[in-house]
């Protein structure tokens, strides 16, 4: 089911809630279950079902579901699994709208049968599923608790959706080390029916809500995912940490897109197209977390280091340009701004160093300076422990310049660095959800998400870029080549497809003999380019069967002579249709662009740097579809190779608009053609501004069947 569902606040908010497999006995999770239900507070009506009837925890116990007079919105499932399939089908019956099943025992362990059929009967009576195999939910909105943690869990802005169970429950027992209230916890466990997208929904619109952060290991519907991250991220911080890398399957080793594509590069980059933030480990998930929870968002790009120390200056320096936090560098306006502050042997530029005697006023003058100036829009205070600085010396540093800068709606951050007085004061001030760090990279790294954050907010929505195809025509050279029993199109074919949709590729003509390989050259003109077709071999370089720059007949003659040999000795059952003569394109810059149908996310592109070299240097990054022009302009910015477009030594700036012109019309191939499952131009030669891209080489792989066009 992955629609929108509609009664999604009666799992967070429900007002009745049944606890199937209640138990008296403390050993059991139905006991902890029910147990942590009381203690949390639940105001609404709580239904111990259990078959012996009686009293759990001073609650009447009923023997069935069915024997409940009042609505119930929830059942929580804690029973064995093979009775659960039973239980739900009298839930559903009953008009249960939300089952949470703890129990494991289902997919996770191969019985997926029970798995599915649980689902069925429940959603067939608009029942839904969450779990099986989950340890629950905790809901602040109404102080459920009906998880068996065993920590009492602390309420407040965060929300977290885990499909890990287990690490799900060390995740509250961190929040309460850390002091990071929840506002809900969810485990989504084998996700048989409700999943991580049905759980944004409400957490989107969730006041109490104010940062969500995702543990996932696998995405289901991964199109339906980036729709509703996009909304989510465009409303609230989602930090997500994703652990497991698969291997893409039989597609990876049919083309370079498809290999370079392993799921976990496409998954981080698509996840950072959709603005969520993705984390190492759990420790910078928390970190970042906490900061964006507590602290406003910066008004503007301009930050400032702040320290009394030239060594930890040039470390947080390194730190603030890998995460992306931009140091202000008007000299002038910061000479003005931070000279009352600084020494005479001191620095103004930026990172302002107050030098090592610098007391805690001296950085409370400079700190004031910062937050006084409408041009500095972020702080980071790197404090090197010196004789200077005793507990209570960095508590007036730290928390009065921290609360000052709170109500002012300006961030800062603090670093200290040092021993054991760092130590006592950073575990004192944490507590107080004071952003404080004992690691340069640690704080400049929470600094940096929550600018990644503001800057995907601020983004305009910009119209999807799109192109009309003709798709009816491109339909029928993929039928031709199915019927030809190919799962790819020739060379030419590709070829012939590209000019259809407006991609400039070079002349080219097919020849089966000699004879007419040296007419072909000479209609397309020297030199020329000699490839082998044949629809056994998809990759022509690897047999010999190529020949570049054939300056004359005599060298076609020659060139045609050592493709035909190549290719009988390296595949010698290869059926060789002839060879393919070509004109010989203008060296330019060579990339590589690829679209594809990604098993996760559907229709996806990928941009790099292109040529021989692609897989050694994977300087590539993917995109899901559909996107704005501005967005594949930002994609292309962020391969390592950007700065040769923009031309290097000399070099006139090349012509990015051919680039994203061409990637927009692989784009509507792609989601529009259901035949086609994997295009690549490798290399796509880029030439100077206003001189356009030639397609060099085109691989188009088929599907297997015809997929939905969605
Ligand atoms: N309706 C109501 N109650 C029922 C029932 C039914 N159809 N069938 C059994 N019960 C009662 C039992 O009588 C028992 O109550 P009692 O203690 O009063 O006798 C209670 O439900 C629990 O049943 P029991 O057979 O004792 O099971 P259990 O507590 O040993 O195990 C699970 C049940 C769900 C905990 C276990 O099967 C399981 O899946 N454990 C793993 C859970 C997990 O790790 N989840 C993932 C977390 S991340």
């Amino acid at each position: 089911m992955s629609k929108q569902d509609k009664n999604i606040k009666y799992l967070f908010e429900p007002r009745s809630i049944a606890v199937i497999g209640a138990s008296s006995d403390k050993g059991k999770i139905g006991h902890s279950v029910m147990n942590n239900i009381i203690k949390g507070g639940y105001q609404g009506k709580i239904y111990p079902i259990n078959p012996r009837g009686g009293e759990i925890e001073g609650i009447k116990a009923y023997k069935s579901i069915m024997d409940i007079n009042g609505e119930i919105d929830v059942a929580c499932i804690t029973i064995p699994a093979k009775f659960v399939v039973d239980s739900v089908r009298q839930c559903a019956a009953k008009g249960v709208k939300y089952g949470i099943v703890i129990t494991s025992g289902f997919s996770e362990i191969g019985n997926s049968e029970d798995e599915r059929k649980m689902v069925q009967i429940a959603n067939e009576k608009g029942m839904r599923i969450l779990g099986p195999n989950i340890f629950g939910i905790y809901t602040a909105e109404v102080s459920l608790n009906t998880t068996f943690s065993g920590s009492a869990i602390p309420s407040g802005g965060l929300g977290i959706v885990t499909q890990s169970g287990a690490l799900g429950l060390t995740m509250i027992g961190q929040a309460t080390v850390g002091n990071v209230g929840l506002s809900t916890i969810v485990s989504v466990g084998n996700k048989a029916d409700v999943d991580e997208a049905d759980l944004l929904e409400y957490l989107i619109t969730q006041e109490r809500t104010k940062v969500i952060l995702m543990y996932m290991e696998g995405v289901r519907d991964g199109e339906r995912l980036v729709e509703v991250l996009k909304r989510a991220t465009k409303v609230k911080p989602v930090v997500i940490i994703k652990s497991g890398r698969s291997q893409r399957g039989a597609m990876a080793a049919a083309s370079h897109t498809g290999s370079l594509a392993g799921s976990d590069a496409v998954f981080d980059d698509i996840i950072k197209q959709c603005g969520a933030l993705r984390a190492e480990n759990m420790k910078e998930a928390f970190d970042w977390s906490k900061f964006l929870s507590n602290n406003p968002l910066p008004r503007g790009e301009n930050a400032v280091i702040i320290t009394n120390g030239g060594g930890a200056g040039v470390l947080a320096t390194d730190a603030c340009e890998k995460f992306g936090v931009n140091l202000y560098d008007d000299m002038e306006n910061l000479k003005t701004i931070f000279s009352p502050a600084t020494p005479e042997f001191g620095s103004t530029k930026n990172p302002v160093d107050i030098t090592g005697q610098a007391k805690s006023e001296d950085y409370t003058k400079a700190f004031d300076a910062a937050l006084h100036d409408p041009e500095i829009h972020a702080v980071l205070g790197v404090f090197c422990e010196t004789s200077m600085f005793t507990h209570e010396d960095f508590d007036r540093a730290v928390e009065h310049n921290y609360r000052q800068f709170k109500a002012a709606g300006k961030p800062i951050v603090f670093v200290l660095l040092g021993g054991e007085t760092v130590s006592e004061y950073t575990r004192d001030a944490r507590r107080k959800n004071i952003p404080v760090y004992e690691d340069i990279y640690d704080a400049v790294s929470s600094l940096g998400a929550m600018y990644s954050f503001k800057r995907y907010v601020d983004e305009k929505d910009d119209e999807i870029a799109d192109v009309a195809i003709d798709v009816k025509a491109i339909d029928s050279i993929v039928d031709g080549a199915r019927r030809d029993g190919r799962s790819f199109l020739f060379s030419h074919e590709g070829q012939n497809i590209m000019k259809m949709t407006g991609i400039p590729v070079p002349k080219s003509l097919i020849a089966m003999t000699i004879e007419s390989a040296v007419k072909s050259a000479a209609v397309i003109g020297y030199p020329v380019v000699m490839k082998v077709v044949s629809k056994d071999i998809l990759h022509k370089s690897d047999v010999g069967g190529i020949a570049l720059d054939l300056e004359n007949d005599q060298e076609v003659i020659s060139g045609y002579e050592a493709i035909m040999r190549n290719c009988r000795m390296n595949m010698p059952n290869a059926a060789i249709e002839g060879v393919e003569i070509s004109e010989m394109v203008k060296p330019g810059t060579e990339m590589i662009v690829g679209a594809m149908v990604d098993k996760t996310f559907g229709p996806t592109v990928m941009v790099g740097l292109g040529g021989i070299y692609v897989e050694v240097m994977k300087d590539v990054s993917f995109r899901a579809l559909p996107m704005a022009r501005t967005q594949i302009m930002e994609m292309i910015k962020e391969i390592r190779s950007y700065p040769l477009l923009m031309g290097v030594r000399g070099e006139k700036t090349r012509d990015i608009n051919a680039l994203v012109d061409t990637i927009i019309k692989l784009g509507a191939i792609i989601r529009n053609c259901k035949g086609i499952s994997d295009i690549e131009i490798n290399p796509l030669v880029i030439y100077e501004q206003g001189m356009g891209a030639r397609a060099v080489d085109v691989r188009i792989i088929l599907s297997k069947e015809d997929r939905e066009v969605r």
